[in-house]
């Protein structure tokens, strides 16, 4: 098969398509051939050699993708050669073949094009596992999202609108804004030029964020608990602006508030299976419904994983940028 491999820890240049070695399956995996993957911000680092794939994963980016089933293991049940599938990965997404363990794969909603559907897994999963498992996000709830206009951040003003969340959003551009009101944000926070404590107070009477969805880490943290409504939890999935913060403890024993990080690439298969589970169970009826749609940025061939990587690179996307297998 053909896959995309990284060459060496480096820019977007390093990513090279060729021809590798198939996958092998084990008794409780699926082979399955790739419609298409999609740009994950994790790629990105573990392209620059900052985040290693998890033990006995694949060493080809791409943690998810849409298929078809090829080969099925002896343990597997109730998936068949010819199934139409999306997986979510722990690596391997960027290639034509990939070995996935039976309980990462997920059907694909009714109503969404093979194609399209790679949209979903990642950041699917990611959101319904942080905001309700996680979270316990209710109806009636005040949500920020930093980066509104990213994948995940397209995906979550969606499936939190849709529980009857109040949904903030932050975002660096007015283009981005508008994007994120269209999807179903009620508050559009300009990051460049609002303090988001403040603007998000004054749009909801002083109460603040019930729930706080981050990707910035440590640049955000002290401000992300300021924004805290009591009793608050903030989960952060991002380290885009460092690891390392001090955490105010009586701001956070004041609220009775909570901090929660969270990775769904490191998580044990159980979990992993588990996330694509409530996923398909509490999400994908709402993409049936048509109530919250995958956002696509643009279509990219996989050969040129480099150019979809300058994209997010240059936070040129609204939503997911895909790579199509030719
Ligand atoms: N923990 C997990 O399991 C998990 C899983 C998936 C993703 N993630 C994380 O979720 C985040 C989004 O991932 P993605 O793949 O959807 O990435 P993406 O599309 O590349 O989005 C990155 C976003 O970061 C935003 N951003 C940059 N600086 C910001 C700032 N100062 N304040 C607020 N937002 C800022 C950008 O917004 P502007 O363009 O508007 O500046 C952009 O929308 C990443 O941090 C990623 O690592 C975590």
């Amino acid at each position: 098969m053909h896959a995309v491999t990284i060459t060496e820890p480096g820019a977007a240049d390093v990513l090279r398509w060729q021809e590798v070695p198939d996958p092998t399956i084990s008794a409780d995996e699926v082979l399955v051939k790739v419609t298409a993957s999609a740009v994950n911000r994790a790629d990105l680092l573990q392209r620059q050699g900052f985040y290693d794939p998890p033990p006995g994963a694949s060493q080809y980016p791409g943690l998810e993708c849409s298929g078809t089933v090829v080969e099925v293991g002896d343990a597997v049940t109730g998936w068949s050669v010819g199934d139409a599938c999306l997986a979510l990965l722990a690596g391997g997404g960027y290639a034509e073949l990939v070995a996935v363990p039976a309980g990462q794969l997920m059907p694909v909603p009714d109503g969404v094009d093979l194609l399209t559907a790679a949209a979903l897994p990642e950041v699917a999963c990611t959101v319904w596992s942080n905001l309700f498992p996680t979270a316990r996000l209710q109806a009636g709830e005040v949500l920020l999202v930093h980066g509104g206009g990213s994948g995940i951040g397209t995906m979550a003003i969606q499936v939190a609108d849709a529980a009857g969340a109040r949904v903030a959003v932050t975002a660096g551009s007015a283009a981005k804004l508008a994007r994120c009101r269209e999807l179903g944000a009620e508050i559009a926070i300009d990051y460049q030029s609002q303090d988001f404590v403040a603007a998000l107070r004054a749009a909801t009477d002083g109460h603040g964020a019930d729930v706080v969805l981050d990707n910035m880490g440590a640049a955000y943290l002290a401000r992300n608990v300021d924004v805290l409504a009591p009793d608050g939890r903030l989960v952060v999935i991002g380290l885009q602006g460092g690891r390392r913060g001090e955490l105010d403890l009586g701001e956070l024993l004041a609220l009775r508030a909570s901090v929660t990080a969270t990775s769904l690439r490191q998580r044990p298969v159980a979990q992993k299976a588990q996330i694509c589970s409530g996923t398909v169970g509490h999400v994908w009826p709402l993409v049936e419904s048509g109530t919250v749609r995958p956002v696509v940025d643009r279509v990219v061939p996989m050969p040129d994983a480099a150019a979809a990587h300058r994209v997010l690179e240059q936070g040129a996307n609204v939503g997911k940028v895909l790579l199509s297998v030719p």
